[in-house]
């Protein structure tokens, strides 16, 4: 069965993450949307903020798929490739959209969009919900970042757009309760950012350099090193710039 997706849109939060955090710690059901037009704590992943001035996608949502964390993690792959289905409805011919590992959107090699995924557990390891935050440059974007309006076919209207999100995400994510996660994995592999290059990751404790050679079926990324090793690295984050040549350098 398809979400029901009930939406409150509010002229401005702090976060509309931290506000869809509480209501799925209160109970509220799987399917409410929390969409704010300005966020003043906007938040992105690993603790840095997210610039969030009116004129973009801001918003959470609450999913209840009942599972291990292991397996919510998939999650963020979904959500990916459904955003990345709405962007490709408005963007105009001519311009590469891609997935960087593990979930932010790409255009023409810049970034359009994050996802931050938080899961509210129980005392038995069972995720009871997540709260998928998902925010969108459309009009705006900071610095060395996308924004679809400027390379969209037509005019691209928030509220719209945020529909065509959330009609993408019910399909994918009923796809993924009942055939697991290797249709969203192939998906996401399909339009992967720099699969089969050498790439630079961000590690909490340092980086590494090795070349993007797949995901795992828990979503983690697999490089090969250049001694021909190959690392799972499951907290990271993918650099933009460029890695050092056509050989893996290592960690
Ligand atoms: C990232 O790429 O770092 C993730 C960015 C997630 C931003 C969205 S905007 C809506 C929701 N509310 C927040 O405070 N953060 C997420």
């Amino acid at each position: 069965m398809s979400v029901q997706w009930n939406t409150h849109t509010y002229a401005q939060l702090s976060s509309t993450q931290d506000y869809a955090r509480e209501l799925a710690e209160e109970g509220l059901p799987e399917g409410t949307v929390v969409q704010a037009l300005i966020q003043t704590k906007g938040r992105g992943r690993q603790g840095r903020d997210w610039h969030s001035p009116m004129g973009n996608l801001y918003m959470s949502l609450i999913l209840r798929p009942e599972c291990e964390a292991v397996k919510a993690a998939q999650m963020s792959f979904v959500v990916a490739v459904a955003v990345s289905r709405a962007i490709g409805h408005f963007l105009a011919d001519g311009h590469e959209k891609s997935l960087k590992w593990p979930n932010d959107i790409l255009i023409d090699g810049k970034k359009c969009a994050g996802i931050l995924i938080e899961s509210v557990m129980d005392g038995k390891g069972i995720v009871q919900a997540l709260a998928i935050g998902i925010g969108v440059n459309i009009l705006g974007a900071p610095e060395g970042a996308a924004q679809l309006a400027g390379i969209s076919k037509g005019p691209v209207a928030i509220h719209p757009f945020r529909d065509q999100v959330l009609a993408e995400l019910s399909v994918l994510y009923a796809q993924w309760k009942n055939q697991g996660f290797a249709p969203a994995r192939k998906k996401w592999l399909d339009e992967a950012h720099r699969l089969g290059q050498v790439i630079a990751v961000a590690l909490p404790d340092g980086s590494c350099e090795g070349v993007f050679t797949d995901i795992d079926r828990d979503g983690a990324l697999v490089l090969t090193l250049a001694d021909g090793t190959r690392k799972l690295v499951h907290t990271g984050d993918v650099m933009l710039e460029q890695a050092g040549g056509d050989h893996a350098a290592g960690c």
